[in-house]
C-alpha cells in the first residue's frame, strides 16, 4: 500500500457509498438500504444492495460486494492505487507525492506494472512507425486512407521485423524476466529465448474505457498468416469484457453505439465521424460485453461483415444484448462487406442513411429464418408461420407481442387473427414464456452449497454491524475464537475491538484486506439475511446462532486435542457445560421500529 491507512480511511469518508453508486447505477431506498440493478451482471430484478450504514455494496445475485473503493475498482477496472487517486480527487482531497523507491517499484501490483509495461510498449511502438524504420507500416497504414490525424487518435505503431527489437528496449530499462512473460507483449523458444510477439506488422494499441493501453492487435502489411495477432489474455486484459473503441466511443453524443467486428472497421468510422462505434476482438460478443454496453447506451447498431460469418455472429449477440436490456438493429451493408469498405466506397452520407435504415433485430431475424423455407410452397410457408408465433409467444409482454404480430402481418400481408390465434395457441401450450429468477431464489440457491455453520456466524457478524447495540449482549457469551474459518475469525477479532470501542466501521474492515476475493468474502459475511418475517424471528434466528457457534466451536477445539489429553477434555467439557448453562439466561432485543 502507497498510502497511510489514516489517508485511505479520510478518503473513504468524504466519499460516501451511496452518492458514488449513484453516479452509475440507479438506486432506490427500501428500508435502511438501497437497491438497483446490479452493473456486474445482467438481470430485470433489483439485487445489488448497497448500505448506507456499512458503507458497502453487496449483489445477492453475483455475489459481487466490498466497500467504495472494491466498486471503483471493478467499475472502472482500475487498480487499488488508480481507485483511491480517484475517490481523492472527487473528494476533493490532495494526495501526497508519490516517492517510489526501488523497494516500493518493486512492491508494485502486478497489474500496475504490466500496464506501465504496456504504456511503454505503446510509446515505443508509436515512435517506431513515425521513423526512417516505420516507413513500410506507414505507408500500409496511409494505403488504407488512414489520415494522420487518425493514426495519432488510436496510437497506431509499428513493430519492425527484428525480432528482438523491443526486448532489448525493454532489458535496458531493466524490466525483469518475469515481467516481460506476464505482459503477453514476448514469446519464449528454446533456440531465441525470450523474443518480441509482434514483429513486421502494424500495431493497434488496445485500450479500455479509460485510455490505458491494455493489450495491442499487430496486423501483417499484405496477405500473412495470421492477419491479426493479438496480445493474449493478461492480468490487465480480458478479452470477453473489453471493446475496442469504447474509450472514445463513450464520450459520443449519439444515443446509440455502434457494434462491429473489428479493428479497421472502428478506425474507419470514427474518422468518418460515426465516433460511437466499438467492436468486440477477435472473439464473438460475450454477455460480459452486453452488461458494459449496457452501461452506456440503450440501443446497439450492429454493423457486422456481410457476410455468413457477420449474420451468424449477429445472431448469437441479438438475445444476449436482450437479455442485458439493449434493444438492437442491424445494419446492411451489402453490396460491401464491412464498415470500412462502405465508407471508403459510399462515403459517409450513404452510411448514414443505412444507420437510419438499421432493421430491428426481431424482422432481422424472421428475415434469416426465412431463407430456410419455400414461401411459395403452402405447407413450407405455414410452418414458418408456426415458427414466428412461437417467437412471438415467448415475448414477455403481451404489448410487445400484440405490436410484433402487427409488424409480422404488415411485412407478410397474413392474416391478423391467424397469426394472433397461432400466437394464443402457443402461450396456453405453455410456450416458454421467460421471466428473470428473483433475487430471493438465487440468492437461496448461491448460499445452499456452504454449511449451516458459516452461515450462522455470517449472520451474527451481519446483525452485529446493523445493530451495535447487540454488543454487550452477544460478547458475554461470543468471543472472536468462536469464529471457525480463518477469514472469519480475522473478521470478527476486528469488529469486536471496534464495537468494544464504540467505532463500529464495517467498511475499513472491508479494505483492511488486500486481495478482491477476500474483500468481496468479507461484503458477504456483512450482507447475510435470513428470509425471517418478524422481528421476534428475527431475534430467534440470532439466538441460535449463537447457540451454534458456540457448540461448534467446542467440537472444534475438542478434534484439536491430543487424544491421550484426557485432562484437557475434560477442562473443555466442564467450560463447555458452563458456557451452555451461561446461555441459557441469553437474551436478544433488536430495537424496535427500526426497520
Ligand atoms: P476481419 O478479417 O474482418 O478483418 O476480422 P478486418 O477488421 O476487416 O481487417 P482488415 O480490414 O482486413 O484489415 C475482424 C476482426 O477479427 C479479428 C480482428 O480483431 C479483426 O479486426 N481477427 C481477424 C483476428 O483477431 N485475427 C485474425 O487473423 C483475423
Ligand atoms: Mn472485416
Amino acid at each position: 500500500m502507497f498510502y497511510s491507512e489514516d489517508l485511505i480511511e479520510e478518503i473513504r469518508l468524504q466519499n460516501d457509498i451511496v452518492s458514488v453508486v449513484s453516479g452509475y447505477v440507479r438506486l432506490q431506498r427500501r428500508g435502511n438500504n438501497y437497491f438497483g440493478l446490479c452493473p456486474f451482471h445482467n438481470e430485470k430484478s433489483p439485487s445489488f444492495s448497497v448500505s448506507p450504514g456499512k458503507q458497502m455494496y453487496y449483489c445477492f445475485g453475483c455475489g459481487a460486494g466490498g466497500s467504495v473503493f472494491n466498486f471503483i475498482m471493478q467499475y472502472e477496472n482500475y487498480t487499488f492505487p488508480e481507485a483511491v487517486q480517484f475517490l481523492a480527487n472527487r473528494a476533493g482531497i490532495s494526495l501526497p507525492e508519490q516517492e517510489f523507491s526501488e523497494e516500493a517499484r518493486r512492491a508494485r501490483d502486478l497489474r500496475s506494472s504490466v500496464l506501465e509495461l504496456n504504456k511503454t510498449a505503446a510509446k515505443f511502438y508509436y515512435y517506431q512507425l513515425r521513423s526512417p524504420q516505420g516507413q513500410r507500416g506507414m505507408e500500409y497504414l496511409k494505403n488504407r486512407a488512414l489520415s494522420d490525424e487518425t493514426m495519432q487518435h488510436f496510437g497506431l505503431g509499428f513493430a519492425g521485423p527484428d525480432g528482438k527489437l523491443l526486448y532489448r528496449y525493454l532489458k535496458k530499462q531493466g524490466v525483469s524476466d518475469q515481467l516481460l512473460k506476464e505482459s503477453g507483449l514476448m514469446q519464449v523458444n528454446e533456440r531465441q529465448g525470450m523474443y518480441d510477439k509482434f514483429w513486421n506488422r502494424v500495431m493497434f494499441p488496445i485500450m479500455d474505457a479509460n485510455h490505458r493501453v491494455i493489450g495491442f492487435g499487430g496486423r501483417v502489411m499484405g496477405d500473412g498468416k495470421p492477419k491479426y495477432l493479438n496480445s493474449p489474455e493478461t492480468v490487465i486484459f480480458d478479452k470477453s469484457r473489453n471493446l475496442y473503441g469504447l474509450n472514445f466511443a463513450r464520450s459520443s453524443k449519439e444515443n446509440y453505439l455502434l457494434v462491429c467486428e473489428g479493428y479497421m472497421d472502428v478506425i474507419a468510422m470514427h474518422q468518418a465521424g460515426f465516433t460511437n462505434a466499438v467492436a468486440s476482438l477477435g472473439t464473438a460478443l460475450t454477455s460480459q460485453h452486453a452488461t458494459i454496453l449496457k452501461r452506456y447506451t440503450d440501443e446497439v447498431i450492429l454493423t457486422y461483415d456481410s457476410d455468413e460469418a457477420g449474420v451468424r455472429a449477429a445472431l448469437r449477440a441479438i438475445p444476449m444484448l436482450k437479455e442485458a436490456g439493449v434493444s438492437t438493429r442491424v445494419l446492411h451493408m451489402n453490396p460491401c462487406k464491412d464498415p470500412d469498405e462502405f465508407i471508403k466506397t459510399y462515403g459517409t452520407d450513404a452510411f448514414r442513411e443505412r444507420i437510419d435504415q438499421a432493421e430491428n433485430s426481431f424482422l432481422f431475424e424472421l428475415s434469416v429464418l426465412e431463407k430456410s423455407y419455400d414461401m411459395k410452397d403452402p405447407d413450407s410457408k405455414t410452418r414458418f408461420f408456426q415458427a414466428v408465433a412461437a417467437k412471438i409467444a415467448g415475448m414477455e409482454l403481451e404489448i410487445e407481442r400484440e405490436n410484433y404480430i402487427e409488424a409480422v402481418v404488415a411485412r407478410y400481408q397474413t392474416s391478423y387473427e391467424g397469426m394472433r390465434r397461432m400466437v394464443l395457441n402457443y402461450l396456453m401450450q405453455g410456450a416458454p414464456v421467460r421471466t428473470a429468477p428473483r433475487p430471493s431464489v438465487e440468492r437461496e440457491r448461491r448460499t445452499e452449497k456452504d454449511s449451516g455453520i458459516l452461515k450462522s456466524q455470517r449472520l451474527l457478524l451481519t446483525r452485529l454491524a446493523e445493530y451495535p447495540e447487540l454488543f454487550a449482549a452477544v460478547s458475554a457469551y461470543v468471543r472472536p475464537e468462536d469464529f471457525t474459518d480463518g477469514i472469519y475469525r480475522e473478521v470478527a477479532g476486528m469488529l469486536f475491538d471496534q464495537l468494544a470501542q464504540n467505532q463500529l466501521n464495517p467498511a475499513r474492515i472491508v479494505n483492511h484486506f488486500t486481495e478482491p476475493d477476500q474483500q468481496r468474502q468479507v461484503a458477504q459475511i456483512f450482507n447475510t439475511d435470513l428470509p425471517t418475517e418478524t422481528i421476534e424471528e428475527q431475534e430467534k434466528a440470532i439466538a441460535d446462532s449463537i447457540r451454534l457457534i458456540i457448540s461448534n466451536s467446542t467440537e472444534q477445539r475438542k478434534s484439536l486435542l491430543e487424544p491421550t489429553d484426557l485432562q484437557g477434555l475434560q477442562n473443555l467439557m466442564m467450560e463447555s457445560r458452563k458456557r451452555m448453562a451461561d446461555l441459557k439466561k441469553l437474551h436478544i432485543s433488536l430495537p424496535r421500529g427500526k426497520e
